[in-house]
C-alpha cells in the first residue's frame, strides 16, 4: 500500500466515487445521524458567525454530493465547490434550487490542478471528509491558505482522527458497541437493496494506512503559514445518532475530529 503513487489515489479516488454517487449520503448514515446533524448545524452557523457579511465568498474543496455545500448555499453564501468525481458533483447539482444557481459554481478537477487554475481569493475554505483521500493532503493544506483573504476562516470537518489507544478496557467496549452499529447498518442497507461498497476504498482511503490524520499536526501547518486554530473538537463518529451519543458521552471515545482556524 505504501507503494501507491499520487496517480493511482486519484484514479482509485475516481473509481470508488463513481461507484457512490447518487447513494453516497445513504450509505454513510454516519453524516446524517441526529447526533452529527447537530454538529453539522453549530459548526457551519459558527463558521457563518465569523464571517462579516451574508454573501461570502467560499471554496469547499471535495464537496462531494454537497454535504455541506448545500448548508452555505442556504444561508446566503457564492460558494465554489471542487470535486475529482463528474458523478458526485451531477448528484450535487441536481439538488440546487433554481434561485441559488446564481450563487454556486461547480468544477470538475483534483484539488491540486484546481490550486493551479484558479487565483481566486475567498473568506472561507471549507473541506469534509477530503483530507484522508489526499496523497499529500499537507502540500494541499499549505497551497489553500495562500487562497485565505486576510480574516478568513479554514474548516477541516470530519476527518479520522490519528490517536493512540491509552484504555485496552474502553477500546474493547468501543469495538462491541462499533460491532452492534454495523451490524444493524448491514441488515438495513440490505433491506433498502443498497450495496456496500466496503472492499472498494481500500486506495482511496489513502491516509488511513497511516491511522487517519493528526489535528494538532494541521494546527502547526496552519501556525506556520499564518492562522490560528480556533478550536479542535474530537468525537466517535458512528452509523446511527444513538451510538455516536453513546460512544462519545459515556465511553469517552473519539475517532473523527473538526479544526477552525482563522487567517
Ligand atoms: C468521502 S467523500 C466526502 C464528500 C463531501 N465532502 C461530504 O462530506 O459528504 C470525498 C470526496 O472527495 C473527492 N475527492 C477525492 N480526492 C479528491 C481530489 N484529489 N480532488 C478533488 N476531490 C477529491 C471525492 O470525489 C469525494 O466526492
Amino acid at each position: 500500500m505504501a507503494t501507491l503513487t499520487r496517480e493511482k489515489v486519484l484514479e482509485e479516488n475516481k473509481r470508488v466515487h463513481k461507484l457512490e454517487d447518487q447513494f453516497y449520503l445513504e450509505r454513510h448514515p454516519e453524516q446524517t445521524n441526529f447526533y452529527q446533524s447537530r454538529l453539522v448545524k453549530k459548526t457551519v452557523d459558527h463558521v457563518c458567525s465569523l464571517l462579516d457579511s451574508p454573501s461570502e465568498d467560499i471554496l469547499e474543496l471535495g464537496c462531494g454530493t454537497g454535504y455541506l455545500y448545500l448548508e452555505f448555499l442556504k444561508r446566503g453564501h457564492k460558494i465554489t465547490g471542487v470535486d475529482l468525481s463528474a458523478e458526485m458533483i451531477s448528484v450535487l447539482e441536481s439538488k440546487i434550487k433554481k434561485d441559488d444557481r446564481k450563487r454556486s459554481r461547480l468544477v470538475v478537477n483534483d484539488v491540486e490542478t484546481f490550486a493551479e487554475i484558479d487565483d481566486k481569493k475567498y473568506s472561507a475554505i471549507i473541506v469534509s471528509a477530503l483530507l484522508h483521500h489526499l496523497y499529500d493532503f499537507e502540500s494541499v493544506i499549505k497551497m489553500y491558505c495562500d487562497r485565505l483573504m486576510p480574516g478568513g476562516v479554514f474548516l477541516i470537518f470530519f476527518e479520522p482522527l490519528k490517536q493512540n489507544i491509552n484504555s485496552v478496557i474502553r477500546y474493547r467496549m468501543h469495538q462491541t458497541l462499533a460491532g452492534i452499529d454495523e451490524t444493524i447498518y448491514r441488515q438495513k442497507m440490505i433491506r433498502k437493496k443498497i450495496s456496500i461498497l466496503e472492499g472498494e476504498y481500500h486506495h482511496a482511503d489513502y491516509q488511513r494506512q497511516f491511522g487517519g490524520i493528526d489535528p494538532y499536526r494541521l494546527k502547526d501547518l496552519f501556525g506556520v503559514e499564518g492562522l490560528k486554530t480556533l478550536q479542535i473538537e474530537k468525537y466517535c463518529a458512528r452509523r446511527f445518532g444513538l451510538s455516536s451519543f453513546l460512544a462519545t458521552q459515556f465511553l469517552k471515545t473519539q475517532n473523527t475530529f473538526n479544526l477552525l482556524a482563522k487567517k
